[in-house]
């Protein structure tokens, strides 16, 4: 069976990661025979620019007729002060919301090597092994209504809303203790539902749940602990589940656990498997172009594809310890170079993992 990619390059640095990435894909083809076609389409500020749409229906349809996505990174100040419903952020999420990937994994896990490029003291994250499951298509990123409005006497206000159905907490709940379930057993559920009634509802169905899944031990922690906890000890979690805005947040702050947000990948899952991957971080304009930014988050974005939507787990583990291997030889992008190792380039860093695979 050939399965079938998507790239989308998106902006910044998107290019450059996502070249680096589909090289890693064409030498599991030519080597070791990884059946798969492969078509790109436009999303973002560089959609906007050609078709007056972050997320043009082309695009749109290519997503759907996809076994799997690869996405770089969208935005760029060059698109900040379009009007917002046209802005490269919203593509990505209409993007997500569109083919209802509700289930966005978020591992944060230290390559060995880099324990020394953390933030945190070695001992502290030696052999971190986090897995974040975020709700992706609710909460205050989709609630209605929103906006900003000028009142009566001229004064403006904006307003989001924060809302989670019954439905939605169940659905995201399953794939985190199913999760859970694969891993150590162990599921925190982050909230704050101790002043949000949203999030009083999901401890409140995440428990519930959790009645089916009698062998994963289930707590709960509020949101501003979480963010506590997981600078002072990560090594008490095994997963976490949250909501969409939480999980954007503590997922940020989970990667500087790992050295770099560069090295970081990402699964945004439907129903059935079907995924888009990506890295986590954003698309850095202030480095485009000049082959700089790592790749390897997009590289391991590749490897989560691989075992989740298209299930090629012995290609998924070629890449991942072909990573293993190249930062063991001390090779190293900009972001997590340190006195004594090589630092490379984009591309010369997405040659070294071809090399190593
Ligand atoms: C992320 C990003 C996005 C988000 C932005 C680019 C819309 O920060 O994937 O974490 O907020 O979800
Ligand atoms: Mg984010």
């Amino acid at each position: 069976m050939t399965h079938k990619i998507l790239l989308i390059n998106g902006d910044g640095i998107g290019p450059e990661i996502v070249g680096a990435a589909a090289a890693v894909l064409g030498a599991l083809r030519d080597r070791y025979g990884l059946a798969y076609e492969s078509e790109e389409a436009l999303m973002g500020g560089c959609a906007f620019d050609a078709y007056g749409e972050p997320l043009p229906a082309v695009t749109l349809n290519a997503a759907r007729a996809a076994d799997a996505i690869l996405l770089g990174a969208v935005g760029g100040p060059k698109w900040d002060q379009i009007e917002r419903a046209k802005r490269p952020e919203r593509g990505l999420l209409a993007l997500r919301s569109g083919l209802d990937l509700f289930c966005n994994l978020r591992p944060a896990a230290l390559f060995s090597a880099l324990a020394e490029a953390s933030a945190l003291k070695p001992e502290v994250v030696d052999g971190l092994d986090i897995m974040i499951v975020r709700e992706l298509t609710g909460d205050i990123y989709f609630g209605q209504p929103r906006g900003i409005e000028t009142l009566a006497d001229g004064s403006r206000v904006g307003r989001n809303t924060m809302i989670y159905s019954e439905a939605e907490i169940r659905r995201i709940a399953h794939a985190a203790f199913r999760t859970a379930m694969q891993r150590n057993r162990r599921l925190c559920s982050v909230d704050k539902a101790n002043v949000l009634e949203t999030t009083e509802l999901w401890r409140e169905v995440v428990t519930e749940v959790g009645k089916e899944y009698p062998d994963v031990a289930l707590s709960h922690m509020y949101v501003d602990n979480a963010a506590m906890q997981l600078v002072r000890a990560p090594k008490q979690f095994d997963v976490l589940v949250t909501g969409n805005i939480f999980g954007d947040i503590l997922s940020d702050l989970a990667s500087m656990l790992t050295g770099s947000i560069g090295m970081l990948p990402s699964a945004s899952l439907d129903a059935n498997g079907k995924g888009m991957y990506e890295p986590i971080h954003g698309s850095a304009p202030d480095i485009a172009g000049r082959n700089l930014a790592n790749p390897l988050a997009t590289i391991l974005s590749v490897a989560m594809m691989l075992r989740y939507s298209l299930n090629e787990p012995a290609h998924a583990l070629r890449v991942e310890q072909a990573v293993s291997k190249v930062l063991a030889a001390g090779y190293r992008t900009a972001d997590i170079q340190r006195p004594g190792t090589t630092v490379l380039g984009t591309q010369e860093m997405g040659e070294q993992v071809v090399a190593a695979l």
